[in-house]
Order: structure tokens, then C-alpha cells, then sequence
């Protein structure tokens, strides 16, 4: 039997050996922006767990760009080394392809890590000045941000080009540019906080001027042969914010730009917003983008089962499916769909003693588990 989940995927230059992807997931402990012995262990583990790519989280192009004190950078020699050790390591014992999304959070930067309860940081816990497209804050309690003059919008060009360089030094096999969640490109494209009366708000055209030119610039420092994608939010969720209409002309004009696949999620640009959140409740949005744009699509959001994540690719909503708190809660997600799947994925020679197949004989752990319960 063979499953199409598990089946390669090309993207440019660079083939992923299955459609199972490991979403970015900021883990708040870097140190000035550095990587440390958490990202090691924690990516070090996803890296031998089978997936077609990993995606090493939102890493942020400018110190002011991050979310919180804990977020990863990629704008310092300092950063670079660290995230070379972490790579490296990720390497020697994995190969799975890596990727990494770049990123600026715009005004939801300076803020406290998740577990200290999401509010603005205190000027004496080290609050920095945000910026955004437009001086209003996210939510009522939130600083108001500078709306950013022409020479930010430069300096942030330049700071995403800089990141990009540093990234193929590091060896890293795809990029992708966070365009979703309320982070500083959302904020752009969405009228709920982009009100600029210049040549970057008002009309969709000029919503988009930002972002698709954040994605030349990063696509010329890119190497031709390998993948630029980006993720979005195909919708704000909210009367008068950014619609699915908005994201698949957006995708058509990044396409244009050189971005080979475009992720798919939702909402993230006010605080509190609707969201109708359900098992798979973002794959129409993934569905409707791939139709209209004909982009490779990968689908996010409440996929957490084997047989679920397959139905995504066999019905054509997605071309790969990304999962985040799924492999939190098992880092070896992806051998458990194989074998629930009929398939086959990477596992480190030391681990293989858990299967049967490899080890004629062997006693297997899961039947022996729930023969005991
Ligand atoms: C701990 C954690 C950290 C996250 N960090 C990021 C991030 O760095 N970039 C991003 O685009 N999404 C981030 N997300 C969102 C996930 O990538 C994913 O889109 C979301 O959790 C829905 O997928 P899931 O239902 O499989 O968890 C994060 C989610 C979690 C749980």
C-alpha cells in the first residue's frame, strides 16, 4: 500500500521526502535573539523524526522585530554562530531538509512570553518601541506603535536581505516569510491596520506594495535553485479585514515574485477575533488559494490524526500539511502515521529497534503497550 502522504514532493531545486511538515514554533529561549541547548534539543529531536521538512520558527530580522526577549533573531554575527551549532547538530545525525520563516512582528513586538499571559512588556521588564504600518495598537492596554516613515521601510528591506544572506550561509534548504498571524507584513496587507494614505495603504494594490517588495528583494538574495514561500492569514476573520479574495491576489502577485509555495492559516491581526476554530477549519482557505492560484499549498491548523492529514492530500485541498502542537505532543508523530499508513519514513539507526519490520523478531512496543492497558 502506498501513501500519498508519504510520497515526495518538489519545490525548485530541493525535494522533500514526504508532505509532513513541522510548523514553525517559537519557543521564547533565545538569548538576545541566540539559539541555545533548548533549540538543539527541541529541533534536534524533530530533525530525526521523519518529517519532509522542518521549519525552524519565526526568527526575527531586527532586535525590535521580535516578539518577546525570548524570540530568535538572525540580525548578529552572535545569532548566526549560535543557530550554525544548532544546524549543525540537526545535520550530523538527521536529513531532513530545514527550512526557516523570517520575520518582523511589527506591533505585536514587545510583549511577554505566552506562559507570562500575552500583555505589552513594562518599560522596567525592557520595552522597546514597535512599529507598524499605521500608529494604531493591537488592542486597548497596547502602546501605540510609530508608523513607519520610508526610511523603515528601507531599513526593514535591508534587514530582511541581510537575514537572507545569513541564512544561506548557514546552509539552511528553504525560506519563508511570515505574512500572517498580525506580524508587521500581515499588518500591511490588512485594512484593519494598515490606514496609511500613501503609496502602501488605501487600495489592495497598495496594501501589497510592502510585502511583495519585502519578497523581491529577499528573492534576489535567495539562490535560484531553492524554495521562497511565505504564510499567510487567508483571512482576518472580521468585517472590513483582510479576505480570501485579498489572499489569492496576493498570492497570484508573490508568485509572480519568484515564491514557490504559500502556507495557509488564518487571523492573528486584533487580539480577539471570531475565529470558528474546528478540526481542519482552515483547509477551505487552503483549497480555495491552491484552485485559484495553482501554488503549491501547504495546509495548517487542528490536523492532527494520520488518516486526516492524508484526506488532505488526496482530495487535492493541500500539497503538504504543516502540524505545530501535534508534534509537541509526539516528536515521532510521523512514525506512527507510517505504521498506521503502510508507509515508510526516516528513523535514526539507534531507534530502530522499536520496529518489527527492520528487526525480524523484535517485540513491538506499541501492540505489547495496548495488549497491557
Ligand atoms: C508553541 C507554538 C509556537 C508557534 N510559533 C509560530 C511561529 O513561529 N510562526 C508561525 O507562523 N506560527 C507559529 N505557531 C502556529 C503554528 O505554526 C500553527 O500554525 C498553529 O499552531 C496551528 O497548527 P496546529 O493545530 O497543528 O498546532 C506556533 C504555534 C505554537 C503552538
Amino acid at each position: 500500500m502506498s501513501s500519498p502522504l508519504f510520497t515526495p514532493l518538489a519545490l525548485r531545486g530541493l525535494t522533500l521526502p514526504n508532505r509532513i511538515v513541522v510548523s514553525p514554533m517559537c519557543q521564547y529561549s533565545a538569548e538576545e535573539g541566540s539559539a541555545n541547548d533548548w533549540h538543539l534539543l527541541h529541533l534536534g529531536s524533530l530533525a530525526v523524526g521523519g518529517a519532509g521538512l522542518l521549519m525552524i520558527e519565526a526568527t526575527a530580522v531586527t532586535a525590535e522585530g521580535r516578539i518577546t526577549h525570548g524570540c530568535l533573531g538572525l540580525y548578529s554575527d552572535a545569532n548566526e554562530a549560535a543557530l550554525a551549532h544548532v544546524i549543525a547538530a540537526c545535520r550530523r545525525f538527521g536529513n531532513v531538509p530545514l527550512g526557516i520563516q523570517l520575520a518582523h512582528a511589527g506591533r505585536k513586538a514587545s510583549a511577554t512570553r505566552p506562559w507570562q499571559g500575552i500583555r505589552p512588556l513594562a518599560a522596567a521588564e525592557g520595552a522597546w518601541p514597535t512599529l507598524a504600518p499605521s500608529a494604531l495598537p493591537l488592542d486597548a492596554g497596547w502602546p501605540s506603535p510609530q508608523a513607519a516613515s520610508s526610511a523603515d521601510l528601507d531599513r526593514v528591506t535591508d534587514a530582511f536581505v541581510r537575514a537572507t544572506e545569513r541564512v544561506e550561509r548557514l546552509g539552511l534548504d528553504l525560506l519563508e516569510l511570515h505574512c500572517a498571524h498580525g506580524y508587521l507584513l500581515h499588518e500591511f496587507l490588512s485594512p484593519i491596520a494598515n490606514h496609511r494614505g500613501d503609496a502602501y495603504g488605501g487600495s489592495r494594490e497598495n496594501r501589497m506594495r510592502f510585502p511583495l517588495r519585502v519578497i523581491a528583494a529577499v528573492r534576489k538574495a535567495w539562490p535560484n535553485g531553492k524554495p521562497l514561500g511565505i504564510r499567510i492569514s487567508g483571512t482576518d476573520w472580521l468585517e472590513g479585514g483582510f479576505t480570501v479574495e485579498d489572499a489569492i491576489a496576493f498570492v497570484h502577485a508573490a508568485k509572480a515574485e519568484g515564491c514557490d509555495y504559500v502556507c495557509v492559516s488564518s487571523g492573528g491581526i486584533v487580539a480577539k477575533a471570531p475565529i470558528p476554530t474546528a478540526p481542519g477549519y482552515q483547509l477551505e482557505l487552503a483549497e480555495h488559494v491552491r484552485r485559484e492560484t495553482g501554488i503549491a499549498v501547504r495546509a495548517v491548523g487542528l490536523v492532527a490524526a494520520p488518516r486526516q492529514a492524508e484526506r488532505v492530500i488526496v482530495s487535492g485541498q493541500a500539497d503538504m500539511v504543516a502540524m505545530a502542537r501535534a508534534f509537541l505532543d509526539d516528536p515521532h508523530w510521523v512514525w506512527h502515521a507510517a505504521e498506521a499508513l503502510g508507509a515508510r519514513a526516516a528513523m535514526p539507526l539507534q531507534y530502530e529497534r522499536a520496529r518489527a519490520d527492520l528487526w525480524p523478531g523484535a517485540t513491538l512496543v506499541r501492540p505489547l503497550r495496548e495488549a497491557a492497558e
